[in-house]
């Protein structure tokens, strides 16, 4: 039995109490293991959780049911066997996520993220790295920096950790010669520095032996430093340093049980608070000071990162879920537009200009990704020029939101910095992404206030606006029917504006072609075109083939709620394409034109259209007849 595991021995035996205590009180270090299983990833790990002999019991249970060899906990565990089915586990799960590994020591608890090492595996690096405080970058000794350690230690340093620790390992196949050991931390030094990794900390290991790790080793005479364990007990974790920096406390939710209570129930992100200090409450910028802060064990004197409470403050101001308590002399900034990095995690590439929700702490907000700076070689770290993001692709772009962002630069709070980008479809998170910095173009314009009003322009004009959105196949009748539709509004004496795809395309959106980004740029545009017509107080109608439900549905959500009428002419592929009417399908299936609507490029029908004219079934007229009664009434 180890000193440490009879100390812990006596004190269960003598006090039970004071073991839990001390348990309760120990911080948590939560660490990623970096490199493939030949660099003795698994060995390593294996090591950690024998040495420590703290294995939990689902661990240990999850672990024997797929070996079927390891004893249970209490029984002395067969370190080659314990090794085996770690690696077993890994290889078994290799193409599912990241398998967290719990041990703790005396002094703390750890987690290890242990993720696949391959570059088509970056985006579950990605997101084990994204809680760890700290990564082990495995290197084999007789192999020396690889192209893996590179592409692992700039994915950890970009996720924004910043204790690096480089474990030499197999030392005992190099003979502990110390030469190969300084060979490799000067080799690896030089690119660390190359990528702007300030500080990191090298240690020559064998998790095979266990050099190094729980004892210095005595083969490594010329070594001095700490050992693995005693690095990873005593390194200094991001909540402490966390609660250093000024309040930030994103509210989760509005507690208000009754009319005298109301508080604001977060996680401090960092910072600290106590009673009767000033706050700000961001975006709004209302200012006022903390009152109480409540917990479930009764009001405490002070409150720092990491903790979760409940505030109240001195003044009734607005403030709900999405809304970040701050300092108030001291407060994030509030943007719009920004430049950041994103990490892409879907099989599904990157549409530029396509809406997305963007997740950040607990605001959600809609955004658009522009067309990327550049990618990352994560190999190389070469910039690529790119138009698009696939799975694993790490890009900057710009990004700009609907709403104002509470944040801060991910390299100064990983909480308002630190963002995923959901498809607003499937609900699949499709990016990881990191703030650099808002744009300033967003934060010097600034909404003008006028005086005549959308409501005083179509007041004048006697009608209600409206923007009558037609969408169907090129060769449905979309541009014949608005036309018919605008002509008979015209006699009613109301005014309006038909907006024409192919007219459109011969001006304002000259630079656009069929391409899915362009296609959605081009909608983009004509929606708020269309929005300020609206404005304007016209009835306005668009007949643009707008293939992608997300286009119309951006369109939709820009407008007042029932503003936007979805009018989906019906047509068939085979009648439109047998009408033909511009001679563009017998040009697209020749291979003469390329991604041509219905042929090689996607239509996504309406599931839900306000109004449905089949073209089939109806004349022009019928269908002009049609949509003009179901508008009524017009005022
Ligand atoms: S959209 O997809 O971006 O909404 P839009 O309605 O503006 O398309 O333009 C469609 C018109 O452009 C068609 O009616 C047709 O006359 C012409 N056109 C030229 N090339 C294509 C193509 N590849 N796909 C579809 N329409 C095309």
């Amino acid at each position: 039995m180890t000193d440490s595991a009879y100390v812990t021995d006596q004190l269960i035996a003598e006090d039970i109490d004071a073991y839990l205590a001390q348990h309760q009180h120990k911080d948590m270090l939560r660490f990623i293991t970096c490199g493939s299983v030949d660099d003795g990833k698994s060995t390593l790990i294996g090591r950690l959780l024998y040495d420590s002999k703290m294995i939990f019991e689902d661990q240990l249970a999850a672990l024997e049911s797929d070996s079927k060899k390891l004893g249970t906990q209490g029984q002395e565990i067969d370190f080659a066997l314990l090794v085996d089915g770690l690696a077993a586990e890994r290889e078994q799960g290799i193409t599912i996520d990241v398998a967290y590994r719990f041990f703790n020591t005396e002094k703390r608890k750890f987690i290890v993220a242990d993720c696949p090492g391959h570059e088509q595996y970056t985006r579950n690096m990605v997101t084990g790295a994204s809680t760890a405080d700290l990564a082990v970058i495995l290197i084999d000794a007789r192999k020396g920096v690889l192209v893996q350690t590179r592409r692992h230690s700039y994915l950890c340093h970009l996720i924004g950790i910043r204790n690096l620790v480089l474990a030499v390992n197999k030392m005992d196949l190099v003979d502990y010669d110390q030469a190969t050991y300084d060979a490799i931390v000067g080799d690896y030094a030089q690119f660390a520095k190359s990528i702007g990794i300030e500080s990191f900390t090298a240690l020559p290991i064998s998790g095979f032996k266990g050099d190094n790790i729980t004892a210095l080793s005595a083969q490594t005479p010329w070594y001095s430093g700490p050992t693995l364990v005693e690095h990873l007990e005593t390194v200094e974790v991001q909540s402490s340093r966390d609660a250093e920096g000024p309040l930030r406390m994103p509210v989760q939710w509005v507690n208000r049980p009754n009319l005298d209570f109301r508080g604001f129930a977060g996680l401090i992100a960092s910072g600290s608070v106590k009673p009767g200090d000033a706050v700000r409450v961001l975006p709004s910028g209302k200012t006022s000071t903390v009152a109480r802060i409540v917990t479930l064990d009764g009001d405490l004197d002070q409150a720092v990162a990491g903790q979760s409470v409940t505030l109240t403050l001195a003044d009734e101001i607005d403030c709900s879920r999405g809304d970040v308590i701050a300092a108030a002399d001291a407060p994030p900034e509030v943007a719009d537009q920004f430049e950041a990095t994103l990490v892409w995690l879907n099989d599904v590439p990157l549409h530029v200009g396509r809406g997305y929700w963007l997740k950040l702490g607990t605001q959600t907000v809609s955004v658009t990704v522009q067309q990327p700076k550049y990618t990352v070689n994560v190999n190389t770290l070469e910039h690529l020029a790119a138009k698009t993001l696939e799975l694993n692709a790490i890009g900057v772009a710009e990004l700009t939101t609907d709403k104002p962002l509470v944040f801060e630069p991910y390299a100064t709070n990983r909480t308002l910095g630190g963002f995923v980008l959901i498809d607003k479809l499937t609900n699949a998170t499709v990016a990881a992404g990191m703030l650099h910095f808002s744009l300033r173009r967003a934060q010097n314009v600034h909404w003008q206030a006028v005086d005549i009003t959308r409501e005083a322009h179509a007041a004048l004009k006697n009608q209600k606006p409206r923007v009558l959105w037609f969408t169907g196949l090129s060769g449905s009748g979309k541009s014949t029917i608005a036309n018919a539709v605008e002509k008979r509004l015209n006699l009613m004496n109301r005014h309006t504006f038909l907006l024409d795809g192919d007219n459109v395309r011969h001006g304002l959106n000259k630079d656009l072609g069929f391409t899915e980004p362009d296609r959605i740029e081009n909608i983009r545009r004509v929606g708020e075109v269309a929005k300020l017509m609206a404005d304007a107080g016209l009835i306005v109608l668009t007949a643009f083939i707008s293939p992608f439900r997300a286009e119309r549905e951006m369109v939709r959500a820009m407008l007042p709620e029932g503003e936007f009428i979805e009018i989906f002419v019906d047509t068939p592929l085979e009648v439109a394409e047998a009408r033909d009417v511009k001679g563009l399908y017998k040009k697209a299936r020749s291979g003469q034109l390329k991604n041509f609507t219905g042929i090689d490029s996607p239509y996504e029908a309406p599931e839900n259209p306000d109004i449905r004219v089949n073209t089939v079934e109806m004349t022009v007229d019928e269908a002009a007849e049609h949509i003009v009664k179901l508008l009524m009434p017009l005022k």
